[in-house]
C-alpha cells in the first residue's frame, strides 16, 4: 500500500487558498491541479508499505503524536520544487510554528523507520509545503509564483496526524486508515 503521514486542512483554510488559485487554473490548463479535497499538509511519505509493516505503524504514529503539542499553522507564500523556471511542482508554503512542524515530522520519521517504513527521499530533508499544481513536464511557473506570493491564510491549530493509504487513479484516491492526537497543551505524557 502507498502511504503517508500527514496534517488535515481546515475547510476554512482550504477555501481560502481556493479563492486564490481557482481564478489562476484556467489560464494554465496543461498543469495538473490538485483540488480542495485532496489538499493535506505530509509529515512523511512512506511509499509502498507492505500489510505487515502497517500493523506496526499505529503504536508507533501513536508515540510520536502523543510527544508534541498542537502546532498553529497558516498556508502562505509560494514557490516551485526544483525552480520556478523549470518547475515540477507549484507550493504555497507553510507558516507559523515551523520548528514545532518540523519537529513532529522528525518524530513521525523516526517511529516509521522503526516500524519498518523508513520514509521516502529522507535526504533532502524535510521541506513543509502544500502542492498546488503538477507539471507534466518541466515549465516556467514564475508568473503563478508571483500570483500567489502575496497570500496569507489564516492561522489554525493542527491537533491531530492522519495514516493516509493512496491509490494512484485518474486522480488519487485517499483513504484514512488511522487518526492520532497531539498532546494537548499543558499535559505532561511523563505524568499522568
Ligand atoms: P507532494 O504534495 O509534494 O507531491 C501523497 O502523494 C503525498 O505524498 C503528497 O503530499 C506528496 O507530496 C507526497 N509524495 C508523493 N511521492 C513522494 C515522494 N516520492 N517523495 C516524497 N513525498 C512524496
Amino acid at each position: 500500500m502507498r502511504l503517508f503521514v500527514a496534517i488535515a486542512l481546515p475547510a476554512e483554510a482550504a477555501a481560502e487558498l481556493d479563492r486564490v488559485v481557482a481564478p489562476l487554473r484556467p489560464a494554465w490548463p496543461e498543469l495538473r491541479w490538485t483540488g480542495v479535497d485532496a489538499w493535506h499538509l505530509t509529515l512523511a511519505f512512506l511509499g509502498e508499505v507492505d500489510e505487515v509493516v502497517t500493523g506496526k505503524l499505529a503504536p508507533r504514529l501513536e508515540r510520536a503524536a502523543r510527544r508534541h503539542a498542537p502546532v498553529s499553522l497558516s498556508l502562505g507564500g509560494a514557490g516551485a520544487f526544483p525552480a520556478a523556471a523549470r518547475a515540477r511542482v507549484l507550493w504555497t508554503g507553510i507558516h507559523g510554528d515551523r520548528r514545532g512542524l518540523g519537529l513532529l515530522a522528525g518524530s513521525v520519521a523516526a517511529g516509521a523507520r522503526r516500524a519498518g517504513a523508513p520514509p521516502a527521499g529522507e535526504r533532502r530533508g524535510y521541506q513543509p509545503h502544500l502542492t498546488v499544481a503538477r507539471c507534466r513536464v518541466p515549465a516556467d511557473v514564475s508568473s503563478l509564483v508571483d500570483a500567489l506570493t502575496g497570500f496569507a491564510g489564516t492561522l489554525w491549530v493542527a491537533s491531530e496526524i492522519y495514516l493516509i493509504h493512496s491509490r494512484l487513479e485518474a486522480r488519487p484516491r485517499y483513504e484514512v486508515l488511522g487518526t492520532w492526537p497531539l498532546r494537548p497543551a499543558g499535559h505532561n505524557p511523563d505524568v499522568l
